[in-house]
C-alpha cells in the first residue's frame, strides 16, 4: 500500500540527524549534495510535496509553486526571507516560516568580528605578512582606526542590531547611534545603550556603520553614492544583512578614491559572485555569508525549521501552530476564502 504520510523534500544538506526527525511523521526525501536549482527545477521538486525546508539559495515565488497543489509549508532555514514571495505563498495557502532568535547572538558576533577586522585591517595585515613583506617592524605600518571610544552607527535595530549595540556600548565603550523604521522603546534604548537619530545624522557621525536591516524594495541600495558621500572618509562600513542594500559599484568607487576608509562585507548583491572591483581592493574584508555559521547556531536553525515544518503540516506537539510562522493570519484567511468559494471543496490537502 502506498505510504499515506505527507511528503517532505529537503532542498540542501543540513544536519542529517536533525532533519531525520521529520521522518517520524513524513515521507522524507533528503538532498545530500549542495545543489543550485534553476527555477524550473525548483518548481519540479516542489510539485509533488506537502512541505520543504529550504535555504536562502532557493527563491520561491508564484512560478515555483504554480504546480504544487499539495504544498502547505515552506520552512526557510534562515532569518532573512527576501528569497520568498510571502504574498504569493499566502494566497496559495502555504505557511511560510523562518528561524529568528536562535541566530541573533552568533550573527551579532560576526558583525562585530567584521567591524574589528575591518577597522584594524586584520586580513590585509595577514596577507601582507604571508606575502613576505614584513622586513622590519615599523611604527607606521598598517595603522587602522580605533574601535573603543568611537561612534558606532547601526542601521536596522532588530534583534541582531541590538546585539551589536550591546557589544559596542558595554564591551567597547562606544557611543552607539541607530536608525530604524521605528524607534525602540526608551527602556530598550537604555538597555542596549543606543540613541535614535535620523539617517543623515547616522551617516555623518558614525565612525563604524553596521547594516543589519531587512532587504526589501525600500532598503534596496539605501547605501548609494549619495549616502556614502555623507559618511566620514575615515569611516568603515560593515554589511551583514543583504548585498542589495548597498550599491556595490558606488561602494567600490568610494573605497578606491578615499571616500571611505574600509568595508567589511559578508553579503553581496550577486553572491556567490563577488564584484571584481571589490576583490581588487585591499581595504575590504570579504567573508562568504557566514553570519550565523557556528556549529551550535546552524544546528539550532535546522531544529527550529524542523519544528516549524512539523507544526505547519499539523504534526508534533505544536501541531497547527509553527513557532515562527511568517504569514499565519494571511494563510488562515486565504484558506477560509477558498473554503467559502469552493464550499467543502477546499483543496483537502490545504485544510
Ligand atoms: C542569513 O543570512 C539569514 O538570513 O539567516
Amino acid at each position: 500500500m502506498a505510504d499515506p504520510r505527507p511528503r517532505v523534500w529537503v532542498s540542501q544538506p543540513l544536519f542529517d540527524e536533525v532533519v531525520e526527525q521529520l521522518g517520524q511523521h513524513f515521507q522524507l526525501e533528503m538532498t545530500h549534495a549542495v545543489t543550485r536549482y534553476t527555477p524550473a527545477q525548483l518548481a519540479e521538486r516542489l510539485a509533488g510535496v506537502d512541505g520543504a525546508p529550504i535555504t536562502l539559495n532557493e527563491r520561491i515565488g508564484a512560478a515555483e509553486i504554480a504546480n504544487a497543489p499539495r504544498l502547505r509549508a515552506i520552512a526557510n532555514v534562515g532569518v532573512g526571507y527576501n528569497n520568498l514571495d510571502v504574498e504569493a505563498l499566502s494566497s496559495a495557502g502555504i505557511l511560510a516560516s523562518n528561524t529568528p532568535d536562535v541566530l541573533t547572538e552568533t550573527t551579532a558576533d560576526l558583525g562585530f568580528a567584521l567591524l574589528m577586522a575591518t577597522a584594524r585591517r586584520i586580513t590585509e595585515a595577514e596577507r601582507w605578512l604571508r606575502e613576505g613583506q614584513w622586513g622590519q617592524w615599523s611604527f607606521q605600518t598598517l595603522l587602522g582606526a580605533d574601535i573603543h571610544g568611537s561612534t558606532l552607527g547601526i542601521l536596522g535595530m532588530g534583534r541582531i542590531g541590538q546585539g551589536i549595540a550591546r557589544r559596542g556600548a558595554l564591551g567597547f565603550g562606544m557611543r552607539v547611534l541607530y536608525h530604524n523604521r521605528s524607534r525602540l522603546p526608551e527602556a530598550t534604548e537604555a538597555e542596549v545603550g543606543a540613541q535614535y537619530v535620523d539617517l543623515d545624522t547616522l551617516l555623518a557621525q558614525a565612525d563604524h556603520l553596521v547594516l543589519v536591516l531587512p532587504y526589501n524594495a525600500s532598503s534596496h541600495h539605501i547605501i548609494d553614492a549619495a549616502a556614502l558621500a555623507k559618511m566620514k572618509p575615515t569611516a568603515t562600513l560593515v554589511n551583514i544583512a543583504r548585498g542589495g542594500i548597498v550599491d556595490e559599484a558606488a561602494l567600490a568607487a568610494a573605497l578606491a578614491n578615499g571616500g571611505l576608509a574600509a568595508a567589511g562585507l559578508d553579503v553581496f548583491e550577486g553572491e556567490p559572485t563577488v564584484r571584481p572591483a571589490l576583490l581588487a581592493l585591499r581595504n575590504v574584508v570579504l567573508t562568504p555569508h557566514i553570519g550565523s555559521a557556528s556549529q551550535a547556531t546552524r544546528r539550532a536553525m535546522v531544529q527550529l525549521a524542523v519544528d516549524n515544518l512539523t507544526a505547519a503540516l499539523d504534526a508534533g506537539p505544536q501541531a497547527g501552530d509553527p513557532p515562527s510562522a511568517l504569514n499565519a493570519q494571511a494563510v488562515a484567511d486565504a484558506r477560509r476564502a477558498r473554503a467559502g468559494v469552493g464550499g467543502k471543496d477546499i483543496d483537502d490537502a490545504k485544510r
